[in-house]
């Protein structure tokens, strides 16, 4: 754990330069607008310890696996989105000495990311070897209102010294990925175009043939007032740069405006995206940088409008939650239905820039409630897009006639994952894609999506699940074997209760969506059974029986669900009794050894008490709880929030605070000692859920929107914006009332506290706390 980030609500800032934290930092202080993003490099060279990392969402490269003892139905490659061409970089030299922060002495260092606009600057002075004194001041973006440009404004100021500066503004796309499985490069170049004060590259990935074209074009001024340059150019394969010199005295502040574009074959034709890159430049260019960046910061206001959090008496929590609202948002603007959330975002390259299950599980919540509907639509039409695929993919392990297998992980579609315990086991994915569904529609009113999307979906996971439950003689009860739940470490169990919940669940929701759709959607029902061979007579009668003769390990002492079967086999010792030396397990024991044990990484059996809580009573939330907490070590990030939300709702309020306090500095304080690998941006949305599900209470049930919150004693008051069918609502919750704003023209349906209120377009309601 780290504790270097001074503490503030709207900014995150390291004061004094801590080079040991760096790649840290480059992490935290990441910046990114949906379609592009890139760590907190420095625009001058740095040869300290550092990862150059920029990327562009969806262009990803399939990198040759890696596996030690290859299994059949492994695949063939592990998707990464590429670390593609840097176009922030302007190298310094001051009187012929390069201005390196690794090698200068370094004052009065602030690093500050502006969460509220979206800004990231620098200031610090430096001591050059010559002994030329100079002040920096950087400030850069993404733009959130044109998501393929940024802009960065570098000054220097002459402290003590006249002479020459030489500057070079240059784009890199000679760049390679950290986790390249082969140490290959994966861009080629395509072209390079230089123009008196502007330079352009168009690279292509290996095997998958983007195209991306990254241009600059930048702006010098001497004390405010714009200079001509007359650069000299300098290329070399996948790489431009432009220098030239300016000579200062001292005291002078020279000024550059560099302009950076990003466009990708994605968008543009391949034959047009110079011309189309020279014309987006051009017009960034013509605006100018306030311009931009009034754009850019007004669009940053107008996302915490909808999604902000306030949190009144402790500062540490209240960066803490707009530190994860501020990375959701960055990392998914949902306008595109081919993008998707990559568990690192844009600020490091692990995981792959992949989609996992995450989204449906974690992120979807978010979005559904912090961002207009098309947003988490496009999540979910991401999967619908994906379906062939998913049915390739359960082909590919012998299931058959539809039956669908989405992968663990993705980017188009095809499994990436290439651990057999996760990549055939893990399969309770597929019900977390159909609870996501569900989820949508409970909380939209969005039914219609089921005809055709959602349905057609469901009828694939529906299918695999009907394959992978055999029937056991024996038991005279369906089963589920060879499985991995949510806790990998468990691997190849029988009967993970939460998979056969999910796997039971699923069926029954897909039996009633048909019936719904018979009703509402005939047409479409019928051509999507055409479409996909469905013979709903004979198909859904052993779906029906699986229902009612599935198999759920249960303990009739303790009146618990049990993991697994099995699962008391185990020795059970509460994770508190061991010695914290052990901790984290799979830091310090061998892999059979945390097998063998009865500890859980994460949420299993109480996923599914998370998300089918109506379902059961208290008592039987209160026993499981109690019974799995203890023995939780909470080693994914996703585990936390789950636990948190579940001890909100039984009244357990400490636990819930303690619980949310592990996952909502995470990054800003390196809780894990790996945010250096980039920052946990899926498991920042389940962060969001414990406020407002867990704090709040937040639930979509029967049309309503359920608030039954509580206050932790650390805070004074907390106020979370949420949209819930149109009505846009500010949930002020303090220790003797909630008062709720209908800051819309739709009135909501509302159930606070257990009793049934209606708020009307633009007024307000207060409830007493008690
Ligand atoms: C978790 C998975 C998760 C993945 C990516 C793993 O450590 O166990 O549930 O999907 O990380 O976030």
């Amino acid at each position: 754990m780290k504790n270097y980030i001074v503490h503030d609500n709207w900014k995150v800032i390291e004061e004094g330069f801590h080079p040991e934290f760096n790649l840290i930092s480059e992490s935290v202080f990441s910046l990114g607008n949906g379609r592009m993003g890139q760590r907190a490099n420095f625009e001058e060279c740095y040869s300290g310890e550092t990862l150059q990392g920029s990327y562009i969402a969806g262009v990803y490269y399939p990198d040759k696996t890696r596996v030690g003892w290859w299994k059949n139905g492994y695949p063939e490659y592990f998707a990464k989105v590429l670390n593609a061409a840097n176009w922030i970089g302007i190298n310094i030299r001051i009187n012929e000495v390069e201005l390196d922060l690794a090698k200068a002495s370094i004052h009065s260092f602030r690093r500050e990311l502006d969460m509220q606009h979206g800004l990231l600057s620098r200031k610090f002075e430096a001591v050059l070897t010559n002994n030329c004194r100079v002040r920096v001041e950087s400030e850069r973006f993404v733009s959130m209102a044109n998501p393929e440009a940024g802009a960065i404004r570098y000054s220097l100021t002459a402290l003590d010294f006249g002479g020459v500066i030489d500057i070079q503004p240059y784009i890199d796309a000679d760049v390679k990925n950290k986790d390249s499985n082969y140490d290959e490069k994966f861009w080629e170049e395509v072209t390079t175009q230089n123009h008196p004060e502007s330079a352009f590259i168009v690279a292509e990935t290996k095997k998958t043939a983007f195209h991306v074209c990254t241009g600059m074009k930048y702006k010098v001024f001497l004390n405010g007032k714009p200079v001509e340059v007359n650069p000299e150019f300098a290329t070399r394969e996948k790489y431009v740069s432009h220098t030239f010199q300016i000579t200062v005295k001292e005291g002078d502040i020279l000024t550059i405006e560099k302009y950076g574009v990003n466009l990708s074959s994605q968008f543009h034709s391949k034959e047009k995206i110079l011309d189309k890159a020279f014309d987006v430049l051009e017009t960034v260019y013509d605006q100018g940088y306030d311009a931009l960046r009034k754009e850019h910061t007004e669009s940053w206001l107008n996302k915490w409008e909808g999604s902000d959090i306030l949190i009144e008496g402790d500062v540490a929590a209240q960066q803490g939650i707009r530190f994860n609202i501020f990375q959701l948002n960055q990392t998914y603007t949902g306008d595109d239905a081919h993008l998707n959330i990559g568990p690192k975002g844009f600020t490091g390259e692990k995981y792959g820039g992949s989609t996992y299950w995450d989204t449906e599980a974690y992120c979807l919540p978010f979005y559904l409630s912090t961002a207009p509907q098309n947003v988490s639509r496009n999540l979910l039409i991401y999967r619908y897009n994906q379906l062939d695929k998913a049915i390739e993919n359960g082909e590919k392990l012998g299931f058959t006639h539809g039956a669908a297998l989405y992968p663990m992980v993705t980017i188009n579609g095809e499994e990436c994952h290439n651990e057999w315990e996760i990549t055939f086991e893990e399969i309770h994915r597929n019900g977390a894609i159909a609870f996501g569904i569900y989820n949508y529609i409970r909380y939209t009113g969005d039914a219609d999506y089921l005809a055709p999307y959602g349905f057609e979906v469901l009828l694939g996971i529906s299918r695999f699940w009907n394959q992978r439950i055999t029937f056991s003689e024996e038991r005279q009860k369906y089963v589920m074997l060879g499985v991995t739940g949510p806790n990998e470490y468990e691997n190849n169990v029988n009967n993970n209760w939460h998979t056969n919940k999910m796997a039971v669940w699923t069926l029954k929701y897909t039996l009633e969506v048909i019936d719904f759709l018979k009703k509402n959607h005939l047409q479409s029902y019928q051509s999507v059974a055409e479409k996909r061979a469905f013979d709903e007579k004979t198909e859904t009668v052993r779906w029906k029986d699986i229902v009612e003769r599935m198999h759920f390990p249960y303990d009739e002492k303790r009146k618990v669900f049990l993991q697994q079967d099995g699962f008391l086999d185990k020795e059970i010792v509460p994770v508190a009794e061991l010695n914290p030396s052990n901790l984290p397990l799979n830091q310090h024991w061998s892999w059979d050894r945390i097998l063998r044990s009865c500890y859980i990484k994460q949420a299993d059996v109480l996923q599914s008490l998370f998300w089918f809580e109506e379902e059961y009573d208290t008592e039987t939330h209160q026993r499981n709880f109690d019974f799995y907490e203890p023995i939780t070590v909470h080693e994914s990030s996703l585990s936390p929030c789950v636990h948190s939300i579940l001890a909100a709702s039984l009244g357990k309020h400490d636990k819930a605070y303690e619980l949310y306090q592990r996952s909502a500095r995470l990054d800003l304080d390196d809780y894990n000692n790996d945010t250096e690998d980039g920052c946990h941006i899926t498991s920042m949305a389940g962060t969001w859920m414990s406020v407002v599900y867990g704090f709040g209470g937040l639930r979509v049930l029967n049309d309503k929107l359920h608030l039954n919150p509580f206050i932790p004693k650390q805070w004074k008051s907390f106020c979370f914006s949420v949209g819930y069918r149109g009505a846009h609502l500010k949930i002020n919750v303090s220790t003797d009332k909630i008062k709720i704003e209908n800051h819309s023209g739709v009135s909501a349906e509302l159930m606070i506290k257990g009793k049934a209120l209606k708020l009307e377009a633009g007024k307000e309601l207060e409830v007493a706390m008690i």
